[in-house]
């Protein structure tokens, strides 16, 4: 696809030039050259901006995604502070979920809450499948998104189905995943009846951010790591696959990601991803080998090193910069989301960092 319905979002990367498509993240994300390496943060809308917490003292955050005025708005505003090369659109991953008939709640301080964990395969058939009406405050705040940002890609983004799993089967935030493995090693069955219907409204909940005009798509498998390699290619990959791979067409890259996955980068990649997100705890030119040559990869600054004083932030940044030059392809961002409270003058300082140490006017053609 070359065009969206307006005629004014290239798909393919081979756009107008100067349009979101044309930008330095989809041209790292296609692993082509670029003015400089592209930067965003995981949460870079959130609780670490004074204007984002105005607006949700008086919102509960299940709301806030619901309001196409506040999610455009919370959208641009790491955008207009920092000077970031994409924006995130401001949702939660149980946002589909719960359009998909899920009594679940976003509870301060804690996360995704459920008043009914799924146990059976009736609670499975409960599931619904979800259409653009159902999210259509998201259809709504895309397009407004779109046309505020111009040349800025808006990247969308869903739940993996593991993840969104873990919640629902847990009932809430787990460190162990214990109920969510009883489940995948006692229920294979049941495991991928519920997995498989996740990819479904995954799925769907992503096709209506692109049919709306994001420029890419993340998937977001942030515990995937509590999986051995094994077990994510038995129990995960097959789900996240049917995602991504069902993406195929779509036209936007796909981004990957998940937190403590040093051994499932390659399963990662394989599952139809076109760039993989990578935690601070593997070095991106190790990620790179692991990932392969035809993968562009995104990350990877621990978000506790932006809590320390700025000679050891920018060694940092530089350190990663320089990593990230072994892979065909390199977006700078956290290994894992802003902290709440993160100083924001120094996210706006990385972001200047990252563009000036890799500005390609001089040194690498
Ligand atoms: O990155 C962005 O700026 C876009 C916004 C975004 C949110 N959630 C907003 C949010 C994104 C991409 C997410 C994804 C998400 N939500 C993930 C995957 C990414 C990750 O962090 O691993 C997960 C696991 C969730 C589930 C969830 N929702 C958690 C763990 C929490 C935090 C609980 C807390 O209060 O600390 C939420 C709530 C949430 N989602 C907040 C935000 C800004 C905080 C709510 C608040 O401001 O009170």
């Amino acid at each position: 696809m070359t065009t969206d319905t307006t005629g004014t979002v290239a798909r393919d990367g081979e756009s107008r030039p100067g349009g979101p498509a044309d930008s330095p993240f989809i041209r790292a994300c296609r692993r082509r050259p670029g003015p400089h390496t592209p930067v965003w943060f995981m949460r870079q809308a959130g609780r670490s901006l004074p204007e984002y917490r105005e607006i949700r003292a008086t919102v509960p955050m299940l709301e806030s995604c619901r309001r196409p005025d506040l999610v455009t708005e919370i959208t641009l505003q790491p955008v207009r502070r920092h000077g970031v090369d994409a924006a995130i659109l401001f949702s939660d991953i149980v946002v589909p979920v719960a359009a998909a008939g899920v009594d679940l709640d976003i509870v301060p301080g804690t996360g995704p809450v459920v008043a009914e964990p799924i146990r059976t395969a009736a609670d499975v058939e409960r599931i619904r499948l979800i259409t653009r009406e159902d999210v259509s405050y998201v259809d709504e705040a895309v397009r407004q998104l779109v046309v505020e940002l111009g040349d800025t890609p808006l990247i969308g983004f869903a739940g993996a189905p593991f993840t969104l799993a873990s919640y629902l089967v847990e009932g809430g935030p787990s460190r162990t995943h214990a109920k969510t493995k009883a489940l995948m090693y006692g229920n294979p069955e049941l495991w991928h009846a519920l997995c498989g219907r996740l990819a479904e409204v995954t799925l769907a909940f992503l096709r209506v951010q692109i049919d709306a005009g994001v420029s890419a798509v993340q998937l977001f498998d942030s515990w995937a790591g509590a999986l051995s390699e094994a077990d994510y290619r038995r129990f995960v990959l097959p789900h996240s696959t049917a995602v991504l791979s069902g993406l195929e067409d779509a036209g936007v890259p796909r981004i990957h990601f998940g937190v403590g996955t040093a051994e499932l980068l390659g399963a990662m990649g394989e599952a139809g991803a076109d760039v993989v997100g990578v935690d601070w705890r593997t070095p991106l030119d190790v990620a790179t080998g692991r990932i392969g040559p035809d993968k562009a990869v995104q990350g990877n600054l621990d978000p506790t090193v932006l809590l320390a004083p700025w000679p050891v932030v920018e060694a940092e940044v530089r350190r990663i910069l320089e990593q990230g030059k072994a892979a065909p392809g390199h977006v700078f961002n956290l290994g894992h989301g802003v902290l709440p409270e993160t100083d924001p003058e120094v996210l706006t300082r990385v972001v200047a960092l990252v563009h000036e140490v890799s500005s390609r006017r001089a040194d690498q053609g």
